[in-house]
Order: C-alpha cells, then structure tokens, then sequence
C-alpha cells in the first residue's frame, strides 16, 4: 500500500490529493495520511497542502521501495533487503538462500578483510553485499571478485583505480575495500558473498580518501544503481567466457599499481606489477617472476 502511494507519488508532477488516493486504494484518507507520515519518516521530502494534496520532492533516499525499483529496472534476479542498521551485511546474507542485494545505512560490526573492522558509521558509507550462487567453478571465483571491484570503480568514475586485486583507490588513498567470502560445503553449490564498502564522508582509516573529499557528488542510491548495472553485465560475459580476458585491459588501465616496484607479504624480493593474467592472478616481475593468485601486495616504500 505505502509502495504504491510512493510509486503515484514518483508518477506524478502535480499535487496528487488524499482523496484521490484513498478513492484509488480503498482506503481512508485518515490511512492515506498515516502512510505519508511514514514515508516522510523514511526521508521522503513530501510536501502537503491542504485542498491540494501531496507532492514528492527529488530524492536521494535509500529505502526497500528503491531497491526493489532498480532491481525491477534491471531485471536482477535478487531479492533485495534494507536495514537502517544490522551488525554487517555480510552476515546477514550468510543465513539467506536465493541471490540477494543487502544495503544498510549503518553497521554495529562492519568487518574488513583479514580480521579487520570496517567502520561503517550512518552517512560515512555505503554499505552492501551481494549473495550470488555461480554456476562457477571454484578457481573461478576469485576473478568475480575482481569484476566486482572493476564494476565499483566504473559506478564511481574515470579516477577510480583498482589495487589488485580490488580496493578502490582515488588519487592514491582507499575509497572503497570488498570483503568476498564464499561459503562452499556443497561443492557444487557455491556461495559468495560480495561485500562493498564505499567511503562517502569519513577518512578514519589512516591513507584512506571518501567521495566527498574526491567532490563525488553522486548519491549512494545511483552508484549502488549503476553499480548493479555494470556489475551484472560483466557477470554475464564472465559466465560465457570464463576467463578475465574481456575485461584485462581495462583493469590493467584502472590498475593502481602497473609499472610499481611492489612487494608481497611473503617475501623480501622486489617486484615490478606487470599486470594481471585471463584468470585475474597478478604478474609480478623480477629476478622470479611469478603470478599471484591470492595475497596483499604493497607498493615499496622509498627509502630516504
Ligand atoms: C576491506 O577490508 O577492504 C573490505 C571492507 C568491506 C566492507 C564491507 S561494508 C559491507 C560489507 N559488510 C561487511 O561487514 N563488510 C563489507
């Protein structure tokens, strides 16, 4: 019911009267009222004048209603949930079993990579996974991730550069980190779960940049949108083709670290960042060369 008076409201440039709406719904203009009240509750900027009706300002609210309009949009076969706040999106999607797109505004224990905590503050972030079930192999799936990190890094724009083998970076500080983590008991049923976090507005994490420092001026809804978008037409080909080849240009063009000196976690040697393979390893070279498949690798440092 609050869905369709959003969705009358979004159709409509002139003020939409109670009446009208009640007369449409079946219900009474008392109820009419009280659904706008919460609608407005959720952010919508509604403007009411009596004898007139109701009328919708452009918004930049994130709600349920939203999320289900863009995946109707795209035909994304997920079902999407909301929260103002959840301990972490991540976690929540571990207990669902169709595809799904999770988005909260805020997050009690938002997690990072190795172990690590991800602040996710209201208005500091934008916070969303992804449950997908591939049709994949399971060597296949590491390169997923990476489409997801190219896909993040075109919803945000041309200055966004991809760290192997997906932190976004901007101008050489990190605006956005995805935790992937697969859940594979059945073998042939593998689960993997794709977690984004875009800084909007906060730096708390030391050699790290937002969307606001970078004047993005973009909304969270329209980058999770395009986000979506991209997303899903890179996981289609990937589908067909298997292999990164597609796409090894361009995120060798995004890369942030090409032609860096880099070192690895596990060992002393220097390497320079040559690019990645079709199956997304990174290729490092120097006196042994090798490809990477999983790890952390980071830009030497310069001594003096
Ligand atoms: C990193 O350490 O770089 C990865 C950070 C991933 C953070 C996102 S925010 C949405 C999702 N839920 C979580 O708890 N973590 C990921």
């Amino acid at each position: 019911m609050r869905e369709h008076i959003l969705e009358r409201l979004k159709q409509s440039s002139q003020y939409l009267s109670g009446a009208v709406l009640s007369a449409e719904l079946g219900i009474s203009r008392a109820a009419v009222h009280k659904h706008i009240k919460k609608l407005k509750e959720m952010g919508y900027v509604i403007d009411s004048v009596p004898n007139k009706g109701y009328r919708l300002a452009e918004s930049a609210v994130l709600s349920i209603y939203e999320l289900k309009a863009m995946l109707d949009e795209d035909a994304c076969k997920l079902t999407p949930y909301f929260f103002e706040s959840i301990d972490s999106t991540n976690n929540f999607a571990k207990q669902l079993e169709e595809p799904s797109l999770i988005v909260a505004l805020e997050q009690t224990a938002g997690r990072g990579r190795r172990g690590r905590a991800w602040l996710s503050q209201k208005g500091q972030g934008i916070y969303f996974s992804l449950l997908l079930k591939p049709t994949l192999a399971l060597d296949r799936l590491s390169a997923v991730t990476q489409l997801c990190g190219l896909a993040v890094a075109r919803a945000i724009g041309a200055r966004a550069q991809i760290k192997w083998p997906n932190d976004i970076y901007i101008g050489g500080r990190k605006v956005c980190g995805i935790l992937s983590e697969l859940q594979s008991e059945e073998l042939s049923d593998p689960r993997l779960i794709l977690g984004i976090g875009i800084n909007l507005s906060t730096t708390a994490m030391e050699g790290a940049t937002d969307l606001q420092t970078e004047q993005y001026s973009r909304t969270p809804k329209s980058i999770i949108r395009q986000f979506l978008k991209e997303f899903f037409v890179l996981y289609s080909t990937f589908i067909e083709v298997q292999d990164l080849s597609f796409v090894r240009q361009e995120i060798d063009n995004r890369s942030f670290l090409l032609s860096k000196e880099v070192t690895v976690s596990d060992s002393t040697e220097i390497y320079v960042f040559s690019g990645i393979g079709d199956d997304g390893a990174a290729l490092l070279a120097g006196e042994h060369p090798r490809s990477l498949h999983y790890g952390e690798v980071s830009v030497r440092a310069h001594e003096g």
